[in-house]
């Protein structure tokens, strides 16, 4: 298999790129980030930025050439602001600056990339495009408010996954499109948030990789277009 994982620097996107390589049944592991890894065994780094859409276009027709790919996951994503601002803790705190900026790493971002994916997987044989979603971006389960634009941002990725799933079906028909929650991991977006959480349920990021890769092995084109959790329960839309 050929598989590519676009924030390849993350916590979680390091940890599925380690146990991707780890893989007997995966040749290669396209792994991009904004500051490319160094190449090594069979990992081949990229580059890309979702502040540069030119540079999304360039990494994906690079991978379109190498390819066709078996698995294109989107570990990125963003909780607190590049300024440092934490998540809206009500309805008065929203402003345009900060739900753009969230929209612009949750959802725009991977919609960049969601774009190619028809021309990155494998037609002839079954396809995975995951992308890093999270619970709170379940509508029907928000019960606790707060976190609005992160919450809002998720649940449109969540959406853009669902319009992927249908083309894909369409096109690819043992293909699958689906957002993961991968629990609460030990990460820097997590850092500031992790208080309160029981050490059993603080996952290392080796841990929900491993759980998050596990589940998609279970998947088939009938569950795409959904969100699933690290411990393959469904997430209600
Ligand atoms: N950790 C948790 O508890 C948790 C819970 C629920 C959902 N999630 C989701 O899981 C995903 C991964 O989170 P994480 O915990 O691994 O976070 P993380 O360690 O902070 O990693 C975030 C990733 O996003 C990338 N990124 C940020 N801005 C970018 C941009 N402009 N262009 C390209 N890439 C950009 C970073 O790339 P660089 O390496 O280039 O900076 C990094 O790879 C996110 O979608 C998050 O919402 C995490």
């Amino acid at each position: 298999m050929q598989v590519a994982v676009f924030g390849a620097r993350g916590g979680i996107g390091a940890a599925l790129v380690e146990a991707l390589a780890g893989r007997a049944d995966v040749a290669r592991v396209h792994a991009g980030s904004r500051n490319p890894l160094a190449a090594r065994g069979k990992i081949a780094p990229f580059a890309f930025d979702y502040a540069d859409e030119d540079s999304v276009v360039a990494a994906c027709t690079a991978l379109a050439a190498a390819g066709p790919l078996d698995m294109v996951l989107v570990a990125t994503g963003r909780l607190t602001l590049a300024d440092g601002t934490g998540p809206e803790k009500a309805v008065r705190n929203l402003s345009a600056a900060a739900l753009a900026e969230q929209f612009a790493i949750n959802t725009i971002g991977p919609a960049l990339v969601m774009r190619h994916v028809p021309q990155l997987l494998a037609r002839d044989r079954r396809g995975v495009f995951a992308a890093l979603s999270a619970r709170v971006g379940s509508i029907s389960d928000n019960r606790l408010g707060g976190w609005h634009g992160y919450r809002a941002a998720k649940a449109a990725l969540n959406m853009l996954i669902r319009g992927l799933s249908i083309e894909l079906a369409r096109s690819h028909p043992r293909a699958l499109a689906v957002g993961l929650h991968p629990g609460t991991v030990a990460t820097d977006l997590s850092a500031p948030f992790q208080r309160g959480v029981p050490a059993e349920r603080l996952f290392t990021p080796a841990h929900a990789a491993a759980a998050l890769l596990q589940v998609l092995d279970g998947l088939g084109p009938a569950h795409s277009g959904r969100v699933f959790a690290w411990d393959g329960a469904e997430i209600p839309a």
